[in-house]
Order: C-alpha cells, then sequence, then structure tokens
C-alpha cells in the first residue's frame, strides 16, 4: 500500500472510532449511518441512539444495508412504517394499509387522516404534500367552481376535492356549501383529476418544521435541539 492509502484508511478508521467512542458515550454524533438510507443527520437518529434527534429510525444497523428501515410516529405501541427516503427535513415513509386500500379502489382509503407525530416544544409535523377532501351527505348538491371534483362510488358519501394544498393560490377559500361535510387530509402526487385513487396515494411526506428555539440553536452553532429527561428543551453542543 502506498502512503495516501495508508493515510486514508488511518482517518476513516479514526473517525469510525470517534462515531462508536460517542455513541457509546450517550453522545451524539454528527451523523450516523442508516444503510439505503444512507447518512442520517438531526432531526433524524437511530432508535440505537434516540435521545440524539427528533424521529428515531429501526432497523439502521441492520445488514444487509438494504434490509427494511422503519419508523413509529406515535407512541412506541403504535404502528410502524416503511422508511423509503429522507431528503434533508422531510421523510418520505410507506403506509401499506392505505397502499390496499387504494389498488382496490376501496373508499376506505378516505376514511382517516394521516397520522403525524405530536407538536413538541422541539418542531411542529406537516403532511408536506395533501389534499383535503370533503365527505358529505349523498342528499347535498353544492355548487362549486370547476376547481372542485366530485366522486360519488363510495357507498356511504359523496367526495367532493379541489387542488392539493401545495397548489391552492394566496387566500384560497373553501366554498362555503361544504361546511356541513367532514374533511381529511391525505398524501398525493401530482394535481387533481376526476378519479380520486389516481392522485392519492400510500407515500408521505413528513416534514419537520423545527421551532423557532430550535432554528436558533442551530444558526447559533450548536449542533442540535434536544429535550432533557425532565422533557425541558436544551441547546445541545457536538463532541
Ligand atoms: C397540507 O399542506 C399544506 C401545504 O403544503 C400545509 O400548509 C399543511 O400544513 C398541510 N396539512 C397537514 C395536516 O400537514
Ligand atoms: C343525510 O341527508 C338526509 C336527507 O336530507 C338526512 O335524513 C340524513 O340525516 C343526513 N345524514 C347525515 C349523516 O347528515
Ligand atoms: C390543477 O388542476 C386544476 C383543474 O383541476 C387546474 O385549474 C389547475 O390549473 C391545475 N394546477 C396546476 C398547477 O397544474
Ligand atoms: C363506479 O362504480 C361502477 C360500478 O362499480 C364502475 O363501473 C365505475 O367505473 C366506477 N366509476 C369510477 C369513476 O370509479
Ligand atoms: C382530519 O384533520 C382535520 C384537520 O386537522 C380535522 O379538521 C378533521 O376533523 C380530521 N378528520 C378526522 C376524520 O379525524
Amino acid at each position: 500500500m502506498d502512503r495516501v492509502l495508508v493515510l486514508k484508511s488511518l482517518i476513516v478508521f479514526l473517525s469510525q472510532l470517534i462515531l462508536i467512542v460517542s455513541a457509546q458515550n450517550g453522545r451524539c454524533p454528527p451523523y450516523s449511518d442508516c444503510g439505503v438510507l444512507g447518512r442520517i443527520r438531526f432531526p433524524f437518529t437511530t432508535t440505537e441512539q434516540q435521545h440524539c434527534g427528533i424521529l428515531a429510525i429501526h432497523g439502521c444497523q441492520q445488514l444487509p444495508p438494504s434490509s427494511p428501515k422503519t419508523i413509529k410516529l406515535g407512541t412506541s405501541t403504535s404502528t410502524s412504517y416503511s422508511v423509503l427516503r429522507i431528503e434533508s427535513r422531510t421523510i418520505f415513509i410507506s403506509d401499506d394499509e392505505q397502499e390496499r386500500y387504494l389498488r382496490n379502489r376501496n373508499c376506505k382509503a378516505f376514511s382517516k387522516n394521516v397520522t403525524l407525530p405530536h407538536t413538541s416544544p422541539l418542531a411542529s409535523f406537516v403532511n408536506k404534500y395533501n389534499i383535503t377532501i370533503f365527505r358529505c351527505n349523498h342528499s347535498l348538491k353544492p355548487s362549486l367552481s370547476k376547481d372542485f371534483h366530485k366522486y360519488s362510488n363510495c357507498s356511504e358519501y359523496d367526495i367532493f376535492y379541489g387542488p392539493p394544498n401545495i397548489l391552492t393560490p394566496p387566500g384560497f377559500q373553501w366554498p362555503s356549501s361544504l361546511a356541513s361535510c367532514s374533511t381529511i387530509q391525505l398524501a398525493v402526487e401530482g394535481n387533481s383529476t376526476d378519479d380520486p385513487f389516481q392522485f392519492v396515494i400510500s407515500t408521505i411526506g413528513i416534514e419537520v418544521q423545527l421551532s423557532n428555539e430550535c432554528e436558533s440553536c442551530l444558526d447559533d452553532e450548536k449542533e442540535r435541539c434536544l429535550l432533557d429527561t425532565e422533557g425541558k428543551f436544551y441547546c445541545a453542543t457536538g463532541i
């Protein structure tokens, strides 16, 4: 081996060592390796280092690297979702139950809101690409603009919807004729069409929106914001 190679291996070895040692100290490394998801950083972490971030991914250290990575969004007893990818502060997960409903054109796909983690002093969570679906009594005959679509093949209700929320122009108001309907917000891809099974999807992009307090922590060159054992907010530095 030439010297450069030796030096390079030494550097790699040392940086791995720092990661391992800092993990064992209960300190938090600047990033963690998470198999096919690559390097994950704050606000994401691994379940082995749950205390180092806001959302913890399970299975990061499992081999092979392509083995499933999952996440629980609520309490520890809640459903596990597969993690598909991470882009900056957005995590894309797949809802397998919803996927089955959509594939079978089952109206149960319109029965529940996307589950999001609870807001904390550290962050709130947004289903970034969503559409608001109105579920209305079949007897309701609202007059709506051409931006609205109706789907009447569900037995319990008619559904109405406009464009996905990310495409609604500023100042957009929901029609008051839909006020008696119940609403749900679902994950969506592209623009809406007459067939809701075309654009409602089972891949949910959850964006972590850090609190102002946490953002100022990061601006201040601190590495992350965390809650202590009493649930109190603090800024944490790196190693
Ligand atoms: C739906 O999307 C809009 C636009 O991206 C966003 O402002 C809103 O918070 C989202 N709703 C939920 C429940 O995440
Ligand atoms: C739906 O409309 C019918 C007829 O107007 C009414 O009898 C019924 O109570 C309504 N159902 C709901 C759930 O509002
Ligand atoms: C989305 O579709 C609506 C009609 O359903 C159309 O009016 C609107 O221009 C489309 N928006 C985009 C950004 O393509
Ligand atoms: C509605 O249901 C009928 C009968 O099941 C089916 O033939 C039709 O294609 C459905 N329409 C839509 C828009 O899904
Ligand atoms: C879904 O979420 C919306 C907005 O957060 C809320 O108004 C609505 O009542 C919820 N619907 C159900 C069925 O939980």
